[in-house]
């Protein structure tokens, strides 16, 4: 009972300082730094099938696509968004991206 409660307590004390990480580095974030973080978390909403980064998920029909330049990434997703190319589901995904919010994505994850 005892130490059941310690334990508590002390995860309790972890739980607290976390919060207290964060709401000490919150602040402390500049404006082009939240915007980055922006653009990466949009960037991110693509490796759930593409893997990290683009590297593709070989053998699982999921593309690499981090070997396309970005122009020839953002080529691709406009022609998906336009219906101009038919897929499994590329031409409703690239539908609920912004143009803007496409060409950040291909900066990000196009081969550099
Ligand atoms: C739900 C899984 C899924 C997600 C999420 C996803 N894709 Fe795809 N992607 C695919 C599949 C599957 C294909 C093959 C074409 C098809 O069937 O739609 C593909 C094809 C592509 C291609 C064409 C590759 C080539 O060789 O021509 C590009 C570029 C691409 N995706 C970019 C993206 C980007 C950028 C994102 C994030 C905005 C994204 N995909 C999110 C599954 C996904």
């Amino acid at each position: 009972m005892f130490f059941q409660s310690a334990r508590t307590l002390r995860k309790l004390g972890l739980c607290i300082s976390a919060v207290g990480l964060l709401s000490l580095s919150t602040p402390a974030l500049s404006q082009s730094s939240a915007n980055s973080i922006n653009q990466m978390a949009l960037a991110a909403t693509c490796a759930n099938c593409h893997g990290t980064n683009g590297v593709g998920v070989p053998n699982a029909g999921m593309p690499q696509i981090n070997q396309l330049s970005s122009e020839a990434m953002l080529t691709q997703l406009k022609a998906f968004k336009s219906g101009a190319r038919t897929g499994t589901i590329m031409h409703q995904l690239s539908k609920g991206y912004t143009d803007e919010q496409l060409q950040t994505i291909s900066n990000i994850l196009g081969k550099k």
